[in-house]
């Protein structure tokens, strides 16, 4: 795929008027847009959904927009990384045609009035411990959406109740574009990767691989019929044992709904979110 994928330029585009008129130029050479909404620091992860937007016929777009409105004030928002001569070239090597990098300005001209929010989904996990976090997710990729106009948009599983988010909006705004999940790129040890993960320790980093374990532990135990809370119990102290810090949440939930679940019977997913020093770890696992 490299060979053919590499043959193409990336064109490095800055305005909505110049993303337009792209998409448009690849529309009338008959081709289909697959969009990957990014951040950038780009890792293995992100390329993935590069490579399932080219895996399906798509032209692949990918927005690198470090998105303020997501960001709580506490947050790590000035600190987020930020590597756009290593992103593009991430980006040219895996086949992407283009990386709509646009400033703020650009993204959030003069005021701006209109929130898009989704209930029911954000009710429980990230959405009470992060206030307004998928709000901003919400609208930044709608207006991604609408700004590309894509075929389809691709989102990774390893953010599951943010694909949820996505996916409700989609559907309840009849949004005409068909939103693809995509597994979770782990390390050799099973940590997923994550733009965050430079945040950590050599040490750290050691310890970090506990978290896919004790998500995989819980997915056997619920499996075999124990319950939920028996499990994440179970888990959460292991985890404090292995020297995480603080697990803001270790539940088992539906798959769809996101609402816990105390016996599995069902498709279900193993959700978590913690912290090991002062970096958030999240990961999820199928039930
Ligand atoms: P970001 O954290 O940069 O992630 C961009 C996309 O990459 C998301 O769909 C995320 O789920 C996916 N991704 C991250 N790590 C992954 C991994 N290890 N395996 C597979 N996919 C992975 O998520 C965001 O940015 C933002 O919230 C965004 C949707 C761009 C809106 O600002």
């Amino acid at each position: 795929m490299s060979a053919s994928a590499t043959a193409h330029d990336l064109a490095i585009v800055r305005t909505v008027a110049d993303l337009r008129r792209r998409v448009a130029a690849f529309r009338g050479e008959g081709k289909t847009i697959g969009l990957v909404p990014t951040m950038g620091a780009l890792h293995e992860g992100h390329v993935s959904l590069v490579h399932g937007a080219i895996a399906r016929g798509d032209v692949p777009i990918t927005s690198i927009f470090v998105n303020p409105t997501q960001f709580g004030p506490n947050e790590d928002f000035a600190a987020y990384p930020r590597d756009e001569e290593g992103d593009f070239a991430k980006l040219r090597e895996a086949g992407c045609r283009i990386a709509f990098a646009p400033t703020k300005d650009e993204m959030y001209p003069g005021e701006q009035l209109t929130t898009v929010s989704v209930k029911g989904v954000t009710d429980g996990l990230c959405g009470p411990l992060r206030p307004g976090h998928f709000d901003g997710v919400a609208t930044v990729v709608s207006k991604l959406l609408l700004m590309a106009m894509p075929d389809r948009a691709y989102f990774g599983e390893k953010d599951y109740q943010q694909l949820q988010v996505i996916k409700c909006m989609v559907h309840d705004l009849a949004m005409p574009f068909e939103i693809v999940g995509m597994p979770t790129v782990r390390e050799a040890d099973g940590l997923a990767m994550s733009s965050r993960n430079r945040y950590m320790s050599a040490e750290e980093r050691g310890r970090a691989t506990a978290l896919y374990r004790e998500l995989n532990n819980v997915a056997k135990a619920v499996r075999n019929g124990t319950p939920a809370t028996e499990a994440t119990d179970l888990a959460s102290k292991a985890l404090l044992a292995s020297g995480f810090d603080r697990i803001e949440y270790l539940s088992v939930v539906d798959a769809t709904s996101l609402r816990p679940v105390e016996m599995v019977s069902g498709p279900a997913r193993v959700v978590a979110a913690t912290r090991l020093g002062r970096t958030r770890l999240i990961d999820n696992i199928p039930a």
